[in-house]
């Protein structure tokens, strides 16, 4: 039976983060019962046209899910489960913020079904959860952690570096420090300047400036050697795991596995009958709603996806990973031959200069290649 990994979008959070573009709205108060029942609605939906699959992952995304009522989540898990054939190590992951809010809800969030928490830590310094907009101090972050390690069998977390003004050791103190608090994953992500957020108006005023490209390069570097040293490996551009502690559900993305997305702004990747449907929902909440109310989805848009444009897909995701792509899965994936997808005046110098490693079963960007992986895609991927 073909997999399916399976998305939910909560679109909701306390406040807007002055760094996030994610689809997240702020309201007085949230419509739980009205998000719910469209939720379940959407998923009913969709589980009915896809058939029998077996499910490996459920993720629920944001915004902030851990906002979400524990029972919608419990919910929506029943559900799923009666829809399709649940793996028995089915990974259940809910993103959840450090306030005290949240933290006081993942006893609950456990007791419905979750068993992977993705928290939001973004820093372990005050100065810098105040300039990311956050709603939670160093103390907080520290003591969410603990609890949901206390409660769930894997926990990640997630660290924004490459701040204005940080530098290469406070940087470095920073993450020693995190990486004492690792369960089995961690992600860490260099600030980038989405279009059309507080940071974006702020970087083009010139008030924030970020590390040069030397320096990017010199604190990506040196993550990937910290995290090494204490067991972690980098599995992908931004993520770090222990063996074995990799998240099922977005290796299911970066290997071009299908997934369902449910909720306002999802989005999802589907083999049906043969084909390839690329679909989105609306990103608006309430107007999401109403779609699902009067015709049982929110879908936006729904395309098939040629050969070129899943082979596009299918490499610019692959060789984020560290293990890469393996000829004869995207051959079966996309129905092109690996090397009809790519420059090959290109990869000749890519793999001369280092970038790229080519074995009889993959084919991977280096640490090096990941490294300046933008501008490698953008001349490799034809
Ligand atoms: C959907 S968001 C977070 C979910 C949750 N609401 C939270 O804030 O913790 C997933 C992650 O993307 C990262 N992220 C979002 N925008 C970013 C940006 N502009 N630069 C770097 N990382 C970013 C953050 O680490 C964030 O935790
Ligand atoms: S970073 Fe998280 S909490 Fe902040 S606006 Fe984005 S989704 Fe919401």
């Amino acid at each position: 039976m073909e997999s399916l990994a399976l998305y939910i979008h909560w679109p909701f959070c306390l406040a807007k983060c002055p760094y996030c573009d994610f689809n997240s709205h702020v309201r007085d108060t949230i419509p739980q019962p009205r998000f719910r029942d469209a939720l379940r609605l959407e998923l009913a939906w969709e589980a009915e046209r896809i058939g029998p699959r077996r499910l490996t992952s459920v993720f629920f995304g944001g915004g902030t899910p851990s906002l979400m009522e524990p029972e919608t989540a419990g919910l929506l898990l029943a559900d799923a489960r009666r829809y399709f054939t649940a793996d028995p190590d089915l990974e259940v992951t809910l993103e959840a913020n450090p306030t005290s809010v949240e933290a006081g809800r993942l006893a609950a969030f456990r007791n419905a079904g979750i068993n992977r928490v993705s928290l939001g830590v973004q820093s372990l310094r005050d100065d810098a959860l105040r300039f990311l907009g956050r709603q939670h101090g160093a103390d907080q972050a520290v003591a969410a952690l603990e609890l949901a390690r206390g409660l769930f069998p894997r926990v990640s977390f997630d660290l924004i570096y490459a701040r204005p003004s940080q530098n290469l050791a406070a940087w470095q103190a920073e993450l020693r420090q995190a990486l004492g608090l690792v369960a089995d994953h961690l992600s860490l992500y260099q600030l980038t300047i989405e279009p059309g957020t507080r940071f974006d108006t702020q970087h083009r005023r010139g008030e924030l400036i970020l590390p040069d490209d030397d320096l990017g390069a010199e604190l990506y570097e040196a993550t990937a050697e910290e995290a090494q040293r204490f067991g972690l490996l980098g599995y992908e551009v931004s993520n770090y795991a222990v063996p074995g502690g990799e998240s099922r559900h977005n290796l299911a993305y970066w290997r071009y596995g299908d997934y369902a997305g449910i909720g306002p702004g999802a989005h999802g990747r589907l083999r049906i009958e043969g084909v390839r449907l690329a679909t989105t929902r609306h990103r608006a909440p309430e107007p999401w709603a109403d779609l699902v109310e009067r015709h049982g989805h929110g879908t936006r848009e729904q395309v098939a996806l040629s050969p070129a444009e899943q082979s596009r897909e299918m490499l610019l995701m692959g060789l984020r990973l560290t293990e890469g792509i393996d000829p004869a899965v995207f051959a079966e994936r996309t129905g092109m031959t690996l090397d009809s997808a790519i420059d090959q005046t290109v990869l000749t110098m890519a793999l001369d200069e280092g970038y790229i490693t080519r074995l009889p079963h993959r084919l991977a960007a280096t640490a090096a290649g990941r490294l300046r992986l933008d501008a490698l895609l953008a001349a490799l991927v034809l």
